[in-house]
């Protein structure tokens, strides 16, 4: 039920690719709550995703950047404060990609430039946001930044591969940039961990299907859903959170704080 938390605001939700995408159900909750957006993705996901729906029936432009290119990035936020009117309020950092995993290679026989690539495209490319938005003055003061995670980041979940190491990066920069547009803006940074999720990002992982129900059983309320998902971002984009930055927040059914659960043993 909207209740107006995000009236006013600009905003800027990156990786909305179908309807499956967590970054689709942000853009529809925050516009639901009286937003205003622009969306934007890689030029090749625009090409074969189905972005342009979502963007007509938000009235949300659609501009498109590579994450991985500063140069884009200029462009993208320069282009957003002209359409929206004004300086932005809030972004949300929804992008995940492993070279290594998508190429199906073993953890102990990664490709280094694959790696690095992946780096590049899931975590650099937050360090490159937030750097970009703060060069040009584009974050209006108490705004708020987002990105999305994974517990891997901090547990051992083997077949996530590369990617424990993009998400540890990713929180990394939330924690040291949260510092300095904290100072600067009373901008804050934070990441939100989330459950698995169907997405095609996720469901790249192999063995997934497995995990989603051992992670639903292991969850005392159960995985958290991307829906669930938007109305946590929201809330974060709100004024409601002023007061919360450099953190790790976990969106994820009390999975985290488990040690064991008799659902997952069949007790
Ligand atoms: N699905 C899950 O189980 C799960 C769980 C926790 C966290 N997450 C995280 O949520 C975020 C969103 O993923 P999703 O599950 O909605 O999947 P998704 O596949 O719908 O979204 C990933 C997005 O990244 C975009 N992207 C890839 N390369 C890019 C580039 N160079 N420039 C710009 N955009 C690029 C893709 O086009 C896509 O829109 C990711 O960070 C993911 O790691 C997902």
């Amino acid at each position: 039920m909207p209740n107006n938390l995000l009236a006013g605001k600009r905003g800027v939700i990156f990786g909305a690719l179908d309807d499956k995408s967590i970054a689709w159900k942000v853009a529809e909750r925050c516009v639901e709550e009286g937003a205003r957006i622009t969306l934007t993705n890689a030029p090749v996901a625009l090409r074969f995703g189905q972005i342009n729906e979502l963007g007509e029936r938000l009235n949300a432009e659609i501009i498109p950047a590579d994450a991985t290119l500063v140069e884009d990035m200029e462009k993208l936020f320069q282009q957003s404060m002209d359409v929206l009117g004004g300086k932005i309020d809030f972004v949300l950092h929804s992008i995940g990609m492993s070279l290594n995993v998508r190429k199906g290679r073993e953890y102990t026989d990664l490709n280094y430039e694959w790696m690095q690539k992946s780096f590049d495209i899931s975590s650099i490319s937050f360090h490159k946001m937030m750097q970009t938005l703060w060069k040009l003055d584009a974050m209006n003061d108490w705004g708020s930044i987002l990105a999305l995670t994974y517990i891997a980041s901090q547990r051992v979940f083997p077949d996530y591969s590369e990617m424990a190491e993009s998400k540890a990066l990713l929180e990394s920069f939330a924690r040291s940039f949260g510092y300095h547009y904290g100072i600067s803006k009373k901008v804050r940074v934070n990441t939100i961990s989330q459950s698995p999720t169907m997405t095609t990002a996720g469901s790249g992982v192999k063995g997934f299907d497995e995990f989603f129900g051992y992670a639903d059983k292991m969850s005392p309320l159960g995985n958290a859903s991307a829906d669930a998902c938007a109305n946590y971002c929201v809330v974060m984009f709100s004024d409601f959170t002023r007061s919360v930055t450099m953190q790790n927040l976990y969106h994820d059914g009390g999975f985290s704080s488990m040690g064991m659960s008799p659902a997952v043993l069949g007790l």
